[in-house]
């Protein structure tokens, strides 16, 4: 039997961006966070170079602010980028305030006036300015929030929930457009429960599942984008799929990032050969942004015919390497690479969504009483391609700055009177699961080979072609059974994956993270990509 809950506060997302927003709320408001997994699901657990932010005295935000509208192609939007840069400090302040271990700056020669927690460096940046734990930042950052929420009586925080889509006014018949709360599949009863709430967020994460290559754990399928989309929001950008230039390359290394912080304290990209190749490419090497260092490398690659290069940090102190970045000397020892003496295979993988549902300062989307917050959303500070460690910055600055805009609203938001069930009479159990996994594999496969690092107009009609088909396939598929979990991100995912292949489409230029062979020169005209979902109407 299908349950019904309500709370003030809907929280769809246990990363970054979801717990940040909750822990900001106060106290007597009756919170849900969802997680369509277990809590740790998302791609916080797994960031590990840290948190960009302006802390050392001798850095600025003007500096930040230049270094992200640098590596964003033109296209980030300079209010966004300031508002984010401004609240950084504040925002690191918060973490450490809740206890997150951040590793401290042992350096004898460290000057007492400066930050005293250490700062690494990474691409684009100009500055020291990234604060971390180690080379595991973000299972950090993610158990110390945890921790902080279980502390709290007002959080329910539910595992195993995957929401299925939003629940509005207008998706009921009713007049008006205002988002009340979302249907959710309790994995664990297999049935639909309805989640009514005064406000509802989207802090679902990205999609960068939807290549067959990635550094994301499972559950980015880019569930809130779509789900926002069908419930009338913009969304913006979404051809902007950033490749992480380093991802392990072994056969059993599933997923694993080899930090870019690494180049920051002075690793060296190498071909098979021993040579250096990033200067050839850009002045500033190693630490030129992802965008360049990926296609740069997906170029030599295909130039000689060779499955991977190599990533080279044998040279620096044992000690150095082991101390800074266990996570990655362990892992790699693992697999019978000790990066103290051996250079690393890495290929770059897909890794972050820098479009996504168009956002306010405060998160607001254009449904009312829907926020969304985090990497499922487009505010505008990553422009064409986003500058490492901006991403988690950007959870906790807009997950604060949305639960403030909560609580400025509660007064005049009443909670929903009690919402229809899902129904369900007209769907049965399904008997041919095969198509789920067939059409996963087949979607993943023709976005890495059709809308990957370098682009084609044929490429792309190909790829908007079978997105269509599978489209359709789905949608049948839906209509006929019952839902599960890889039946709600199959579906989402070619829904995102059709508004990545029409973005790309209508991008005639290339620019940042989007190349393109047919129009390989950047406009004069930096615009955005918006696209507009059929049941809105301005
Ligand atoms: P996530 O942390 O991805 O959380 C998404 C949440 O939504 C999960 O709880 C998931 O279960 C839930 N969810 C999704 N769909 C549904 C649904 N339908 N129903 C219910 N729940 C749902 N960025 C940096 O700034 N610095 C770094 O060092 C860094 N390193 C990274 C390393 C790796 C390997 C990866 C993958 C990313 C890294 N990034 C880094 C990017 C950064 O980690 C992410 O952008 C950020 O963590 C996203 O946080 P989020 O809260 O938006 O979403
Ligand atoms: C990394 O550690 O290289 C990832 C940083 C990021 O994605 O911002």
């Amino acid at each position: 039997m299908s349950q019904q809950y309500q709370h003030d506060v809907l929280v769809i997302g246990s990363g970054a961006a979801g717990l940040s927003l909750a822990l900001t709320l106060p106290g007597h408001l009756r919170i849900a966070v969802l997680s369509k997994g277990d809590l740790s699901n998302g791609s916080t657990f797994w960031a590990q170079g840290g948190v960009a932010a302006v802390l050392d005295d001798t850095d600025t935000v003007q500096s930040h602010v230049e270094d992200t509208l640098n590596a964003g192609g033109g296209l980030c939007h300079e209010d966004a980028v300031r508002f984010t840069v401004e609240h950084s400090r504040e925002a690191i302040q918060w973490l450490i305030d809740q206890g997150v271990p951040f590793t401290r700056d042992d350096d004898p020669a460290h000057d007492e006036n400066s930050f005293e927690f250490h700062l690494t460096r990474e691409g684009g940046h100009s500055h020291r300015r990234i604060i971390h734990a180690a080379d595991a930042t973000g299972a950090a950052i993610f158990k110390t929030l945890l921790a902080q929420a279980r502390l709290r009586p007002n959080i329910d925080l539910l595992e195993q929930r995957v929401a299925v889509d939003l629940i509005t006014e207008r998706r009921l018949g009713l007049d008006g457009d205002r988002c009340l709360g979302a249907y959710v599949l309790d994995r664990s009863t297999g049935e639909v429960d309805t989640f009514g709430a005064r406000f509802t967020i989207l802090a679902t994460g990205g999609a960068a599942k939807v290549y067959l290559y990635t550094s994301n754990p499972d559950g980015a399928c880019g569930d809130g984008i779509a789900m926002a989309w069908r419930a009338g929001c913009r969304v913006a950008n979404l051809e902007f799929n950033q490749f992480h230039p380093t991802c392990l390359y072994h056969p059993q290394a599933k997923s694993f990032l080899v930090t870019e912080a690494l180049r920051g304290e002075g690793a060296l990209l190498k071909l098979p050969n021993g040579e250096r190749f990033m200067p050839r490419f850009d002045p500033r090497a190693e630490l030129a942004p992802r965008d360049i260092v990926a296609r740069a490398i997906d170029h030599e690659m295909k130039r000689l015919g060779v499955d991977c290069v190599y990533l080279d940090i044998s040279h620096k102190p044992a000690e150095f390497i082991t101390s800074h970045f266990p996570t990655v000397y362990e892992r790699c020892l693992s697999f019978g690479i000790d990066i103290t003496r051996q250079a690393i295979p890495v290929v770059p993988a897909a890794h972050y969504t820098c479009g996504g549902v168009m956002i306010d300062q405060h998160g607001c989307t254009d449904v009312p009483g829907l926020y969304a917050i985090g990497e499922t959303t487009f505010t505008g500070l990553h422009g064409a391609n986003r500058m490492a460690s901006n991403s988690l910055l950007e959870c906790f600055v807009y997950g604060r700055s949305a639960a403030a805009h909560i609580v400025d609203h509660l007064p005049h938001t009443a909670l929903p009177e009690l919402l229809p069930h899902w129904d369900a009479s007209q769907v049965t159990d399904s008997d041919e699961d095969v198509i789920i996994a067939h059409n996963w594999d087949e979607l993943r496969r023709f976005m890495w080979d059709y809308v990957g690092i370098v682009r084609t107009t044929k490429r792309l009609q190909r790829a908007e072609h079978r997105v269509r088909l599978l489209l359709d396939e789905i949608d049948e598929f839906y209509s006929n059974y019952k839902v599960s979990r890889d039946l709600i991100e199959l579906r989402n995912l070619a829904q995102v994956a059709e508004l990545m292949i029409r973005s790309a489409m209508q991008r005639k230029e290339s620019r940042g993270l989007h190349y393109t062979l047919d129009y390989p020169d950047m406009l004069p005209e930096a615009l955005d990509t918006i696209l507009v979902p059929p049941t809105y109407d301005d």
